[in-house]
């Protein structure tokens, strides 16, 4: 953002680019929202793109991307081994990011992969301030156990705390010291996605690294979202607002041993990539990529979104550009939260969160209130939102439910693609639905797979209020 003083003397914020290229979309009719639904087993993820009026699933691999992405891809050396791209690509990672070792990998959980396989043993114990989804997966399948230590304030929806997703010190080293020998490492989520987008504090990450050098145990850093992340700091933390955000993230990143990330996000491509200053790590790490990834110097991307992530580094810290879909978040969520809709507050990265349990209180949590209001939210808007609540956990290994401490939607606002038509749009149909959220009912499997379930289950609506939504829907609103 252009950050200026107003006539009236407070902050203005315009964006800093402008849009060249467009693709046209489409409202569908309420009717056919309806099909479409039924058609996906009630799971947004199993929409067609088609049936999508605002794809607001994810970030990943759909922010817009800019022109000088496009044009280096255009000039990508394509080439099996020791690509020219490749080594630009781990300059630019020195340079911004100030890591000697980096090896590319074809998405974020490719990363998560090799790292369990390295660091995590049958029994191991991995703290870290949130699991995500794939995290999670890939630490259980290697036999370890995820422990999730935020500070309180992250699991009250309501407080305002600036940095909900620091990690709580004084449990940290209750379990460093409990656990001698069997912690593979801690892990820090630079904007803990499953706590509602919400930002680590420099602080906090700097008291982990002291404990963790204490206790000698490496720390890993998922910067997936540290663009986001480091704007916070700039914004809400002592002593960060005149500094540049590429200081800010450069000190931020400087605490972790190893650094990785899902390139879909940040930097705007289709792939990852792990990096780190540690020699030992990195020879670790690196023999596994040509059995599960693919030759190192291409990790299983295609070399042109090397090129173009190498240039989404630099602009994923350029001032003029980060922080548009965050300003639009921030007015969504405010809207929503003086209208009395359960949003997280205070507003963070990645999208507007909706506590679902308190929309639909009517709803059992094992009728999955958050999947219930994803289906409803896409009925009543066309709007695609993602279930980030019970149906995202996977059952124990008794084939008992885990309910999450958030029976979360987030409606994601991916990188300068949406407008603030669009937001306003979002706000008048959430609104309509908590005046008719008594006619939502649950939902119920009908095909539920073992792992990661929430990709591919199907399931139906209890009580057909799908169609009762629709109805009402149509007498008060019209067709589309
Ligand atoms: N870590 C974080 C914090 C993420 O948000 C994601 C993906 C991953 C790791 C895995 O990366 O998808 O490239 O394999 N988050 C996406 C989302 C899926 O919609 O939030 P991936």
């Amino acid at each position: 953002m252009i950050i200026v003083r107003s006539r009236d003397g407070s902050e203005l914020r315009v964006d800093g680019y402008r849009v060249r290229f467009f693709e046209r979309i489409d409202l569908p009719p309420i009717d056919r929202r309806l099909k479409a639904i039924r058609e996906a087993g009630w799971n947004t993820f199993q929409l067609k793109a088609d049936d999508v009026f605002l794809d607001m699933l994810t970030d990943s691999g759909v922010n817009a991307m800019s022109i000088n992405q496009l044009a280096a891809m255009m000039s990508a050396q394509d080439a099996y081994a020791g690509s020219r791209t490749f080594y630009e690509f781990a300059e630019t990672v020195e340079e911004i990011l100030s890591f000697k070792y980096v090896i590319p990998v074809h998405q974020g959980r490719a990363a998560e992969h090799l790292l369990a396989k390295v660091f995590v043993r049958e029994g191991s114990i991995v703290p870290m301030n949130y699991h995500f989804t794939t995290t999670k997966t890939h630490i259980d399948l290697a036999g370890g156990i995820v422990v999730e230590i935020p500070v309180k304030e992250a699991l009250d929806i309501k407080s305002r705390y600036p940095f909900k997703g620091d990690i709580d010190v004084s449990k940290l080293e209750e379990i460093l010291k409990k656990e001698r020998g069997k912690v593979a490492f801690v892990r820090i989520e630079a904007v803990a996605n499953l706590l509602g987008g919400q930002p680590v504090s420099m602080k906090n990450i700097r008291e982990v690294r002291e404990l963790c050098d204490r206790y000698g145990v490496p720390l890993v850093l998922d910067g997936s979202m540290v663009d986001w992340n480091v704007y916070f700091i700039k914004e809400r933390e002592p002593g960060y607002r005149s500094k540049k955000l590429v200081d800010i993230l450069r000190e931020f990143v400087s605490y972790s041993d190893i650094f990785y990330m899902s390139a879909r996000k940040a930097p705007s491509v289709r792939g990852g990539f792990i990096a780190t200053n540690n020699r030992e790590f990195y020879e670790k790490i690196v023999i596994h990529v040509p059995v599960y990834e693919g030759f190192p110097t291409y990790g299983g991307m295609s070399i042109k979104e090397i090129a173009a992530m190498a240039i989404g580094l630099r602009e994923m810290v350029d001032e003029n550009l980060i922080g548009s879909e965050l300003e639009l978040i921030k007015y969504v969520v405010e809207e929503l939260d003086k209208r009395g809709i359960p949003v997280v507050l205070p507003p963070g990265g990645l999208g507007v969160h909706i506590e679902a349990s308190q929309f639909l209180p009517h709803v059992p949590r094992n009728a999955y209130p958050a999947g219930s209001l994803a289906a409803a939210l896409y009925l009543a808007s066309g709007v695609r939102s993602m279930e980030r609540g019970a149906m995202s956990m996977d059952r124990d290994r008794d084939g008992r439910e885990i309910y999450p401490d958030l029976e979360l939607i987030r409606i994601a606002f991916p990188r300068r693609t949406y407008l603030k038509s669009h937001a306003d749009y979002l706000i008048d149909r959430v609104l309509w639905l908590y005046e008719h959220r008594d006619i939502v009912e649950g939902l119920r499997w009908i095909y539920e797979p073992p792992v990661l379930r929430f990709f591919l289950g199907r399931l139906e609506d209890i009580g057909n209020w799908g169609e009762k939504l629709v109805e009402v829907y149509k007498k008060e609103l019209g067709d589309l």
